[in-house]
């Protein structure tokens, strides 16, 4: 973990207490922090850093999202390295998902000067490579240690390599070297929750959730996380999801939309994400102007024969210099 990322975080477990956490470094390459701990003064809590790995999940859901985190298993690894690197492969089957989303920034390029981004549920990281362009820094998490496993690997390298799954055990090697113009060295990956963000408040003038909504148990306590760590003033939010609501991942009643009845939401989830955007349910203070919404088409490849085919909508809310 990069030393620069200390300044911003919190215990996520002392919240809605935010308490610094301090950083012992046992063995470092340059700002690279390979081993070491950080610990929390208020709680008493230490959080590992193991390979350059910092893993800042709260105590409270640690078991829970190890037990039901598939995004660790191998096919999932092959599956979204492709669906996020696709492109630059030049698989011409590839979807340009990534380069839709990333230029909802680029448009506000200038208003980004001296800004930090944040990439929620960030996987194998091609959001977060993408908004170094457009931010200062950007720090991607995600429950999964092998996605954040592989995005370090990634940005160490500057290049990829993988074994994409063609079905079953047989594989084909994919290389890439990475000349975009990614700033790798402003860039970090942590494990960490979604429903405990590990930072403090309003550090963030950029804020990505991307097909994570429906991941997680509780929605609106994520979108309440992106709140407290987004800034109050000349600050964007993009979110997009697909809205596939499976009780496996969030129990009916917390989703924000698709139920026929008997809930405070709209019965399609982005009208509830409109509404919450625009200030009800107490969850965004100051509220979002939605400044750019559409439909973005997202593939992802788990074997040769097996693709899903998404259509995840988004909304671009913005707060601006003189609100709040
Ligand atoms: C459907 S994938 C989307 C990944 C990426 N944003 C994209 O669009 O390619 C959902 C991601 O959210 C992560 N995730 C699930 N629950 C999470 C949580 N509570 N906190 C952080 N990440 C989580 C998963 O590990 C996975 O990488």
């Amino acid at each position: 973990m990069k030393h620069w990322v200390t300044e911003k975080l919190i215990c996520p477990d002392c919240l809605p207490e935010e308490t610094p956490l301090a950083l012992t470094s046992r063995q470092q390459i340059s700002d690279d922090v390979l081993d070491g701990e950080l610990n929390c003064p208020n709680c008493g809590r230490s959080y590992p850093i193991r390979d350059g790995i910092a893993g800042l999940r709260p105590q409270k859901t640690f078991r829970t999202e190890i037990c039901n985190n598939g995004y660790n298993t191998p096919l999932m690894l092959s599956a979204y390295l492709w669906s996020h690197f696709g492109d630059l492969l030049e698989d011409g089957r590839a979807a340009d998902a990534y380069r839709l989303w990333s230029e909802r920034f680029q448009t506000a390029t200038g208003e980004n000067a001296g800004s930090d981004a944040l990439d929620v549920g960030c996987a194998v990281g091609r959001l977060s490579f993408e908004l170094s362009k457009t931010h200062d820094r950007v720090i991607g998490v995600d429950t999964s240690t092998a996605f954040i496993a592989k995005a370090r690997e990634i940005t160490g390298r500057r290049q990829l390599d993988f074994h994409m799954i063609v079905e079953g055990h047989l594989t084909q090697e994919q290389h890439l070297d990475l000349n975009h113009g990614w700033r790798f060295e402003n860039v970090e990956f942590i494990v960490a929750d979604a429903l405990a963000l590990p930072f403090r408040q309003h550090g963030f003038a950029s804020v990505a959730a991307i097909n994570i909504l429906e991941k997680v148990a509780d929605p609106l306590t994520h979108l309440a996380e992106v709140n407290r760590v987004l800034r109050a003033r000349n600050s964007r939010f993009l979110f997009s999801d697909p809205f596939s609501w499976d009780p496996a991942f969030s129990s009916p009643e917390r989703w924000l939309g698709g139920s026929k009845n008997g809930t405070p939401y709209s019965r399609r989830g982005i009208d509830t994400m409109r509404r919450i955007f625009a200030g009800e349910f107490g969850i965004f203070d100051p509220p979002l102007e939605i400044s750019d919404k559409g439909d973005v088409s997202w593939k992802i490849r788990k074997t040769e024969n097996l693709w899903e085919h998404i259509t995840s909508q988004f909304l671009l809310g913005s707060r601006k210099q003189d609100s709040g």
